[in-house]
């Protein structure tokens, strides 16, 4: 990290705007840090995308993060962009091999491994809560890993175009308390700071041997999943996805493994949680 900065050091960051409040440069300096890796990750306050790719080649950047609002709009910049983004629609990393940019998308892998480390997927029955960018990259890699996913979402319409294209099962929100899975994921907002009362779910869903996973990070311990905890279930919290996801791109990006401990250790300190 900062006092290791030489003429070999390698610059990452993330493009986004806003971006003062990413977690990522944290995270990934402190992973660089723990691998020893000569490399140092910045925020980045892009309002011009195809200029900042410009400067990823300019710089000889190892690579980049995207975030809202260049998901999009980065792709064209690109002189490629990998399967699995191509079917999000959207690039949430950059990886320069020699020159040649690549964009991909980590949340697919971040959702995943985040879901491993509790419950095998493949076979099981799967609710995912919404139908926006969040659901999509959850409800994509889940159903690869051969889950099988039914989508609740309180918009009809979204949610069974969503389940069209990605040929998964749809079900409206009031049949929720109706169906069985063993895997559950609120990929909504419902439940962020300020509205910490509020739940995508009834807390009678829940059942003992249900594992629940909450994108949502802030606050933590969400309401969602303190009723499925108060319900006996195994949860996942909204930290693990975000820290796989980081991590997916760290190990893009150097080749070698990420250190998921210490990384979450630095997402929680920033939280608050330590
Ligand atoms: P993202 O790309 O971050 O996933 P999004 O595209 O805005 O965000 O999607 C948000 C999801 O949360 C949607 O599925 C939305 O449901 P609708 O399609 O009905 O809008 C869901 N959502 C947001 N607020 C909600 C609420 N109060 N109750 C139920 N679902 C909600």
């Amino acid at each position: 990290m900062m006092a290791g900065i030489n003429a070999q050091t390698r610059l990452y960051g993330v493009f986004g705007d806003p971006v003062a409040h990413s977690l990522s440069p944290a995270m990934h300096n402190r992973a660089f840090a723990h691998i020893g890796e000569n490399a140092v990750y910045m925020a980045f306050c892009v309002q011009d995308i195809g200029k900042a790719v410009e400067a990823v080649r300019a710089f000889d950047m190892g690579g980049v993060s995207v975030t809202i609002p260049h998901k999009v709009s980065v792709m064209e910049h690109l002189d490629e962009v990998d399967e699995t983004a191509r079917a999000m629609g959207a690039v949430n990393t950059i990886i320069n091999d020699q020159g040649r940019l690549t964009g991909k998308n980590s949340d697919c892998a971040g959702a995943v491994k985040a879901i491993l480390e509790k419950t095998p997927i493949d076979g099981k029955d799967v609710v995912v809560l919404g139908a926006g960018g969040a659901a999509r990259a959850i409800v994509y890699g889940l159903k690869e890993q051969g889950g099988k996913v039914t989508i609740v979402n309180r918009t009809r319409e979204k949610g069974e175009a969503l389940a069209a294209e990605l040929r998964v099962d749809f079900q409206p929100l009031e049949a929720l308390d109706q169906l069985a899975c063993g895997i559950v994921v609120n990929a909504t907002s419902v439940g962020m700071v300020p509205d910490v009362a509020r739940s995508p779910a009834p807390a009678s869903f829940f059942k003992k041997d249900m594992v629940v996973m909450d994108i949502v990070y802030r606050p933590l311990l969400t309401r969602f999943l303190s009723d499925a905890q108060d319900a006996g279930c195994a949860t996942v919290d909204g930290i693990a996805m975000f820290v796989y996801q980081g991590a997916s791109q760290f190990e893009w990006w150097t080749g070698k493994d990420a250190p998921v401990v210490q990384m979450r250790e630095t997402v929680e300190t920033l939280l608050g949680q330590r």
